[in-house]
């Protein structure tokens, strides 16, 4: 048995610890900085430290688990338990001192994911949620907002590194900004979920994440109340999240596919 508030707990502890790490760096950070996949996917060596004081502490405590995180650990497990790590998430708000950049923990078993952190150092904030038990942010309980209309709908995405992919993403926002209320573009994946999450907008999508990126988000939109789905097919050249209040949800997947393979 895997108990979603033990595993919460751990990923609580250690979102907490990796984030102090984040505050201490960040206003050294452009001093050390290097690219990815393209010069506008950025790396640090805070995120590498992150990274590497939460796989070590996660093992740790539970030695038999496995971990997938962003910068390159990967270990398989024995205990049916996976952790997926994101140490910095939204690294270009990070370099900037741009305050949207969270640390980025879940836990999942059996394709389920039990437990999930997102904690933005710069705010203080804590999202938190374990399956079945609510999402709280800061310890108090969050909910989805109560928008019912489309056209009153604010939402979130994002874009990828990739320049090709990014003008097709583009060109989809294009297509569909006129039929909701506005667009917000943060620059944390992590975060825009947890904004879901707490009513902050009323849907989020974003093309070509990792798990990293929305296993715990997406458990904290569903613990608040909201929908996640991924989508597929003709228009989506990656797997496609969409996360939303329940009043809007239906009506801007079927806005979002529509734009999408226009
Ligand atoms: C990125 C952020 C960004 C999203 C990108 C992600 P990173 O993660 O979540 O908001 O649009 O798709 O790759 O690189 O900052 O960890
Ligand atoms: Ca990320
Ligand atoms: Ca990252």
């Amino acid at each position: 048995m895997h108990h979603p508030r033990e595993l919460l707990q751990l990923a609580t502890d250690l979102a907490l610890e990796a984030g102090a790490l984040l505050a201490e760096r960040q206003p050294q950070v452009r001093d050390f900085v290097g690219t990815k996949s393209s010069p506008t996917d950025m790396v640090t060596e805070v995120d590498t430290a992150s990274e590497r004081l939460i796989v070590e502490r996660v093992l740790s405590a539970r030695p038999d688990d496995g971990v997938v995180a962003e910068e390159g650990s990967r270990r398989e497990g024995s205990s049916g338990v996976r952790w997926l790590i994101d140490p910095v998430d939204g690294t270009t708000n990070f370099l900037y001192g741009f305050p949207a950049y969270a640390v980025s923990i879940a836990a999942e078993a059996a394709g389920e994911t039990l437990a999930g952190v997102v904690y933005n150092p710069a705010t203080r904030e804590l999202f938190a949620a374990a399956k079945g038990h609510g999402a709280t942010l800061n310890g108090s309980r969050i909910r989805v907002s109560a928008e019912t209309e489309l056209a009153k709908a604010l939402v979130a995405t994002g874009f990828g590194y990739d320049p090709t992919v990014r003008a097709r993403q583009g060109a989809t926002l294009a297509r569909l900004i006129g039929g909701i209320r506005d667009i917000r573009r943060a620059g944390s994946a992590a975060l825009d979920l947890c904004n879901v999450a707490c009513g902050r907008v009323d849907a989020y999508y974003e093309q070509g994440l990792n798990p990293w990126d929305h296993a715990a988000g997406a458990l904290i939109a569903r613990e608040a109340g909201g929908l996640t789905e991924f989508l597929e097919g003709p228009g989506f050249a990656k797997p496609c999240i969409v996360a939303g209040t329940p009043g809007v949800f239906a009506a801007f997947r079927e806005l979002l596919i529509a734009a999408a393979s226009a």
